[in-house]
């Protein structure tokens, strides 16, 4: 039996009628449950092993797996420490005992479905890390040659530029952008009239992690391609969250990771390079495909012994998610996202870091309340609530970000407790 059919069967999907959207009503599209259905989203919420007495709010840091992807992982454990003795090593990529040497074909080939990119292009990582060092200390950059940034980026996504500025002599330029961002002209400006005849790579995040603001990257990767920069992209916060297609993005790079929005296992982490580009990208990880350029993924993909059980989590999060839908997902994060954000922008003892303009937004919700630290704020929650969503320090409140997972009583309680402080 596939994982696909048993995702189906453990959330009855396929037994349940669905109300129509109003933009879904063409013939051919499937009905789409709307994003406030009540029923289905519970139903949703059963698939979780989540703790029922305590509220989640901080997928942004690390996901909640749902129990399929427990028991997928639990059975291959259980699967290897039974039976390894069965392992007799051919080294044909078929086996399933260590990852780091199998070239992870299917799962390689789901991501790439995922992102519209090819099998070829996708490498699998640890995490959102490894990609952007990969990419930073893989790609050949001159003394004096300029990599431009936001001021907001993730140290994960950026310490390999600054590693590479101190070794080689190259140039990491931050550029201050608004926090929050009022719209995506006003950022788009901003990154594009940063550009020196001397930048030759563009780093940022789709999705910035301390605001929830959504880039305008489509229109700058259009912008740095016309001047042959090369763009690689942070995707740390999008996948899982809001639809990610590299093709009609146009970067030449983008990385992301399973462990937060699309609730697999932590350790999971892809790297795609456009296929003309992978050449420009030398291995940092080294094993004996260093040099071979007949599967670009494979070669970054071949990194040492790794965890098995911990893909065949990855996987079944993967088949989780495109069996309740992508764009379902997306519709679902951002009607509690705009729930959460329109109740609290009532208080005007509220200050918001998230954009102001709603379509640089999902999920990711950062506020404060006036006279209180992130951690103060923290803490209320929890005490008054058994909340968690996630400090951003002493300036800029907490990080709040609402999944699949949530409902909308929970999102109201939340409100009523910043209202009651
Ligand atoms: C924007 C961004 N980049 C990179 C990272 C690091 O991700 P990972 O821990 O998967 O390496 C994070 C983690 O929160 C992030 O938000």
């Amino acid at each position: 039996m596939t994982s696909r059919r048993k995702v189906i069967q453990s959330i009855g999907l396929a037994t349940m009628a669905w109300p129509m959207l109003s933009t879904e009503s063409n013939a051919g599209t499937p009905p789409m449950p709307v994003a406030d259905d009540k029923e289905y989203w519970k139903k949703i919420r059963d698939q979780f092993s989540l703790a029922r007495d305590k509220v989640f709010f901080n997928p942004g840091t690390v996901g909640a797996m749902p129990k399929v992807v427990v028991d997928k992982m639990i059975a291959h454990l259980q699967y290897i420490a039974t039976d390894v003795a069965d392992w007799a090593y051919k080294d044909d990529n078929k086996e399933e005992f260590i990852s780091g040497y199998n070239n992870l074909m299917g799962i390689r080939t789901k991501v790439a479905k995922l992102i519209n990119a090819d099998a070829g292009e996708i490498a699998m990582t640890d995490n959102v890390t490894n990609g952007m060092s990969y990419v930073a200390n893989g790609i050949t950059l001159q003394p004096g040659d300029e990599v431009i940034t936001t001021d907001q980026e993730h140290s994960g996504g950026q310490s390999g530029f600054m590693l590479k500025a101190k070794r080689y002599g190259t140039i990491f330029r931050t550029v201050p952008i608004p926090k929050p961002a009022h719209s995506p002209q006003e950022l788009y400006d901003i990154i594009v009239k940063a550009i020196t005849p001397k930048t030759k790579m563009i780093m940022l995040s789709h999705m910035i992690s301390g605001s929830g603001a959504i880039l305008p990257v489509k229109e700058i990767c259009a912008e740095a391609s016309k001047r042959g920069i090369f763009t690689l992209l942070d995707g740390a916060q999008t996948l899982g969250q809001i639809r990610i297609d590299v093709r009609d993005i146009g970067c030449d790079a983008y990385t992301g990771c399973f462990h937060k929005w699309m609730g697999a296992p932590a350790g999971t982490g892809f790297m795609y390079v456009r296929a003309d580009r992978m050449k420009d990208i030398w291995t940092t990880v080294a094993s004996g495909r260093w040099d071979n350029h007949e599967d670009e993924g494979f070669r970054f993909t071949q990194r040492g012994t790794g965890s098995f059980p911990i893909l065949k989590g990855l996987e079944a999060s993967i088949d989780f998610h495109n069996e309740i839908g992508p764009d379902r997902v997306y519709a679902r994060i951002k009607f509690l996202g705009q729930r959460l954000r329109d109740g609290l922008r009532a208080n005007k003892k509220v200050k918001f870091y998230s954009p102001l303009d709603e379509s640089m937004c999902a999920g990711i919700s950062v506020y404060n309340v006036e006279g209180l630290t992130g951690a103060q704020l923290q803490e209320a929650y929890w005490a008054k609530g058994r909340m968690r969503p996630r400090s951003q320090g002493d300036k800029w409140g907490v990080r709040h970000c609402t999944h699949i997972f949530n409902n909308e009583d929970e999102i109201d309680k939340a409100i009523a407790i910043v209202n009651s402080l």
